[in-house]
């Protein structure tokens, strides 16, 4: 058994993308599925968890056997089955996790609960076979903010973490008040291309009492004051100025706080991960400040940084290295923390 191959069958559906992926080793994808509903949350301007459930439903079973499928493997292959079981949106995680149950019921494979953000954390290992812990990583997603070191597989010490909006959930909110709907993040990366993002000084947030926690509210009620003011001076205002001026005020925040850590842990390994790691601006302000200080920097591809079920192959497969098996009692805990795990 020890030499064979470990073939994870792997289940995401926490937010408004059903996915699937079998991963194997945990460091190779042999296929990922991952079926976006964008288009139909776009006219409701964010997601809407009634209609993400459903679906889900739709889909669930079409993501997995195209998973199989593309893989060229039979599910009598499979070592064991990963599923996202929290945090997220609890109906959307309830498919995953009750899809995965019944598979793993009907079949006798192995069941693994897997964290979303541990997943997001694990993407860095698809194409940086040579990433081991421990190293810092910061994790930016619609729902997260979190700086942490990443001890070993699956070992997590958290360094600071978000006081009230996660980092995409502030690229959302300004994306909306310029008038670029939903999604916002990937909208305002592209306009801010075109923007100057020096026209507009925003405030860069500290925190008092921890150097390494977030607050972006104040950043998004800055932008809206600055929307207000220009339209009561009837001020013409240019919306690619504005999210570039944000976002830039966004990634010296990130890039600050993040390198502050890993020249004061003396770790020389940096990553990134989350649905804004796949933020251009982002990820060129990281390779500048991590080749200047000669710290390696590793970030998942932008498909690998968005939800996707591949990254949680990765992270079951780690957690089935441990040992980890979870019961038919798992079930969808939607403000499951990290480092916390299912009793
Ligand atoms: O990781 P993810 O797909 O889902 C969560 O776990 O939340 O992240 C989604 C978030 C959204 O807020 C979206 O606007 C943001 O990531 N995002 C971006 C970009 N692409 C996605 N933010 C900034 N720039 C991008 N290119
Ligand atoms: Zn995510």
């Amino acid at each position: 058994m020890e030499n064979e191959d470990v073939l994870i069958l792997a289940i995401e559906s926490s937010c408004d993308e059903t996915a699937a992926a079998v991963v194997k080793n945990g460091r190779e994808v042999l296929s990922s599925i991952i079926s976006s509903q964008i288009a139909l949350h776009t006219v409701y301007g964010g997601v809407v968890p009634e209609i993400a459930s459903r679906k889900h439903i739709e889909k669930i079973n079409q993501v997995i056997e195209a998973a199989l499928r593309e893989a060229n493997v039979k599910l009598k292959d499979i070592t064991a089955i990963a599923v996202t079981y929290g945090p997220g949106l609890v109906g959307a995680l309830l498919v995953g996790v009750s899809t995965a149950k019944a598979i793993s019921l009907a079949s006798g494979i192995p069941l693994i609960g897997v964290h979303h953000i541990e997943g997001h954390i694990n993407a860095n290992y698809i194409e940086n076979k040579e990433l081991e812990p421990p190293y810092i990583c910061l994790v930016v997603s619609g729902g997260h903010s979190h700086l942490v070191i990443v001890k070993d597989y699956g070992e997590y010490e958290i360094l600071g973490k978000t006081r009230d909006d996660a980092a995409g959930e502030a690229f959302d909110k300004v994306a909306r008040a310029i008038g670029l709907g939903y999604p916002g993040g990937p909208k305002i990366d592209k306009v801010s291309k075109e923007g100057n993002a020096d026209a507009i000084h925003f405030p860069r947030a500290k925190v008092v009492d921890s150097v390494y926690d977030f607050s972006f509210s104040g950043l998004k009620s800055a932008v809206l004051n600055y929307l207000n003011s220009c339209e009561m001076k009837g001020i013409p205002v240019c919306q690619a100025d504005v999210a570039a001026s944000f976002q830039k005020a966004v990634v010296d925040v990130l890039v600050e706080h993040s390198m502050n850590a890993v020249e004061e842990h003396g770790l020389r390994k940096f990553a990134i991960a989350g649905g804004v790691a796949s933020n251009t601006s982002l990820r060129e302000a990281f390779i500048r400040e991590c080749s200047a200080r000669k710290i390696d920097f590793y970030c998942p591809s932008p498909i690998f940084c968005t939800d996707n079920a591949a990254m949680i192959g990765v992270a079951g497969y780690y957690e089935y290295r441990k040992g980890v098996r979870h019961g038919y009692d798992l079930n969808a805990v939607p403000n499951l923390r990290l480092g916390e795990n299912y009793e």
